[in-house]
C-alpha cells in the first residue's frame, strides 16, 4: 500500500499534520456528491465523522444536541456527579429536535409597550408570541404584525388572535416522528409558520417553527442529516473513568452502576475515557463493560500504539481514542516526556485496528478542516475540543477581555479540572487538593465562536472538498485514495495566506 511505503521512508521520524499535504487525485467526485457517514460500532452510525471531546469546557447537554443535530455525536463529560451526567445524557436522548420546549409566552394583560421593551432587552429578532394565562394554557397568538411602536397602548388581549383561531397540534400527534408530523402540517397549511403543541389540558408544550423545519428537513441544507437512534432519538454518549476503590483495584459496582443508569436513560456510546488506555485499569474496565453490556458501543482511550489498540480491541472496545498530547491545551509532552506526534501514531494505530476489526478516532491537535481531512485518511472519525470550546453550545462562562469576548478552555488535566474531578483520567486519586501532582493541560480562553451548526458547516464543506480532490465519494474511498507529501517549512508557510494582509470580514447571521 502506498501509505506503508510512505511510512517506511518516514520510520524514524513521526509527523503530524502540518508535516504532510495529500496529493490530489483523478476525480469525477464534486464535493456535493461526497458523503462522509461513519461508523463508530455496528450500531452506531454517525453521517458527519466529527465527535465533541468528553471536556468540561466543551461538552454537556447543548452540546450533545447540537452535535447529534448535525450529525455527529457528543461525549458528555464526566467532571459532575453521576447523577448530573445522566440527567444530561436524558436531555439528549429526550430532546424532541425542532421543538423548542419552553417557548417565550406573553400574557393577557401586557402591553405591547412591554412586549418591544422585553424583545429590547433580551435581544429577541423573531416577535410572535403564545399568549397564555398564569397556569401556562394557552389563550391565542400575538402576531408579529401587532407587535408594533404605533400599536403600543393596545394589550396583548385586544391585539392577539383568539385560541380558536390558532393551529395547534396535540403532544400525543407528535408521537413517532413528530418532525414528520410537523412537517406535515407545515405543508398542509402554506403561510402557516408557527406552529402550537399543547397538552391535553391545553397547556402550551411547545412550538415549532417551519424555518427550524424546513432546515431539519434538509429542505434549506442539503448534508445535514441528524444522527439519530432507532427510536429517532438524537445520538449521545458519555464518558466514564475507570473508577478505583481505596485499595487501588477497579471499584466495579461503582462502575456497572454508573453505566447501567447511562443505559437504562440510552445512551448510545459509552467512552472509558483516560490519558493512558494501555493499561490494567482501563482494560479491566472495559473487559467488565462488554461482559455485561454485549450490544453496547464502547470507545477507549487514549493510545498511540499498535499494541495499545490491540490490547482495548482484546477487552472488547469498539472504537479506540487515538492522541497522547497532540491537544491544544495538552502539556503531557512536556510534563511526562512521552507521546508522538498524531499522524504517526495514527497510521501505526489503524494497521492495527484493521487487522483487530475496530474503529479508531483522532483525538485531538485538529485545528483545522484540512486536519480532518489528512485525520480520515487513517482515522474513522475525528474528535475535537478547542475547534468546538468557543461556539455558544459549550459550556462555560463568556468574558470580555481588552473588547473581545472569550469562553473559556481547559485541559482536563489541568489543576481546576483535576479539582473538579478529572484527576483520576490522569492517574492520580481524586482527592488533590493537597497532593504534589503535575498538571498535564493548561487553561486557556478561546474566541467567542459561530453556533456548533455554522462551526460544523465550515468543517463538513472542508471535509468534502478534500474528498473532492481526491477522487472519493465516500470514507473507505478517502483511506484508498490518499497519497501523503512530506512538506519542508518553506512549504508549510506556501500553504498558509502569505505577502498578504487579511482582511477580516465579519459574517452577519439573522
Ligand atoms: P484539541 O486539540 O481538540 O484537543 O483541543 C482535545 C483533546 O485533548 C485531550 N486533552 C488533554 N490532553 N492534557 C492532555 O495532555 C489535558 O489536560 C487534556 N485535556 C484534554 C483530550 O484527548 C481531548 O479530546
Amino acid at each position: 500500500k502506498p501509505a506503508d511505503a510512505f511510512f517506511r521512508d518516514n520510520a524514524q521520524v513521526a509527523l503530524t499534520y502540518d508535516d504532510i499535504t495529500l496529493a490530489t487525485r483523478y476525480s469525477e467526485v464534486l464535493p456535493r456528491m461526497t458523503n462522509p457517514e461513519t461508523s463508530l460500532s455496528e450500531s452506531l452510525q454517525l453521517s458527519v465523522p466529527i465527535v465533541s471531546a468528553d471536556m468540561d469546557t466543551v461538552t454537556e447537554s447543548r452540546m450533545a444536541i447540537a452535535m447529534a443535530n448535525n450529525g455527529g455525536i457528543g461525549l458528555i463529560h464526566y467532571n459532575m456527579s453521576e447523577r448530573e451526567q445522566v440527567k444530561q445524557v436524558a436531555r439528549v436522548k429526550n430532546n424532541i429536535h425542532g421543538l423548542i420546549q419552553d417557548p417565550i409566552s406573553v400574557k393577557p394583560g401586557m402591553h405591547i409597550a412591554e412586549v418591544l421593551d422585553m424583545m429590547d432587552a433580551k435581544g429577541f429578532k423573531f416577535s410572535t408570541f403564545p399568549v397564555v394565562d398564569e397556569s401556562g394554557k394557552l389563550l391565542g397568538l400575538l402576531p408579529g404584525r401587532a407587535v408594533k411602536q404605533r400599536y403600543r397602548d393596545r394589550t396583548v388581549l385586544e391585539a392577539m388572535q383568539p385560541r380558536e383561531q390558532v393551529f395547534t397540534l396535540r403532544q400525543s400527534q407528535l408521537e413517532g416522528d413528530p418532525i414528520a408530523a410537523a412537517d406535515r402540517f407545515f405543508n398542509d397549511h402554506l403561510g402557516i409558520h408557527k406552529l402550537l403543541v399543547v397538552d391535553d389540558g391545553d397547556h402550551l408544550a411547545g412550538l415549532f417553527t417551519l424555518s427550524d423545519i424546513e432546515r431539519i428537513t434538509g429542505e434549506s441544507r442539503d448534508n445535514v442529516k441528524p444522527a439519530r437512534d432507532s427510536q429517532f432519538r438524537l445520538l449521545c454518549g458519555a464518558a466514564v473513568s475507570a473508577p478505583r476503590t481505596p485499595e487501588g483495584i477497579i471499584d466495579r459496582d461503582k462502575l456497572l452502576g454508573h453505566v447501567t443508569a447511562l443505559v437504562e436513560e440510552g445512551v448510545d456510546a459509552i467512552a472509558v475515557s483516560t490519558a493512558h488506555g494501555h493499561t490494567a485499569g482501563v482494560g479491566e474496565a472495559v473487559r467488565l463493560l462488554r461482559g455485561e453490556f454485549p450490544g453496547l458501543t464502547l470507545i477507549a482511550g487514549n493510545v498511540t500504539s499498535g499494541e495499545g489498540v490491540r490490547f482495548l480491541a482484546e477487552a472488547g472496545a469498539n472504537a479506540i481514542k487515538v492522541g497522547q498530547g497532540p491537544g491544544s491545551i495538552c502539556t503531557t509532552r512536556i510534563v511526562a516526556g512521552v507521546g508522538i506526534p498524531q499522524l504517526t501514531a495514527l497510521y501505526v494505530a489503524s494497521r492495527e485496528a484493521a487487522k483487530a476489526g475496530v474503529k479508531i478516532i483522532a483525538d485531538g491537535g485538529i485545528t483545522k478542516s484540512g486536519d480532518m481531512v489528512k485525520a480520515l485518511t487513517l482515522a474513522d472519525a475525528v474528535m475535537c475540543g478547542g475547534l468546538l470550546a468557543g461556539c455558544p453550545e459549550a459550556p462555560g462562562k463568556i468574558m470580555e477581555i481588552n473588547g473581545k469576548l472569550y469562553k473559556q478552555y481547559r485541559g482536563m488535566g489541568s489543576l481546576e479540572a483535576m479539582k473538579a474531578g478529572s484527576a483520576a483520567r490522569y492517574g492520580h486519586s481524586n482527592n488533590i487538593r493537597n497532593a504534589k501532582v503535575a498538571a498535564e493541560g493548561v487553561e486557556a480562553v478561546k474566541e467567542v465562536s459561530d453556533s456548533v451548526d455554522q462551526v460544523l458547516a465550515q468543517f463538513i464543506g472542508g471535509i468534502q472538498s478534500g474528498m473532492g480532490y481526491l477522487g472519493a465519494r465516500n470514507l473507505p474511498e478517502l483511506r484508498e485514495r490518499a497519497r501523503y507529501i512530506r512538506v519542508s517549512p518553506a512549504g508549510q508557510r506556501e500553504s498558509a495566506p502569505h505577502d498578504v494582509i487579511e482582511v477580516k470580514t465579519t459574517q452577519e447571521h439573522s
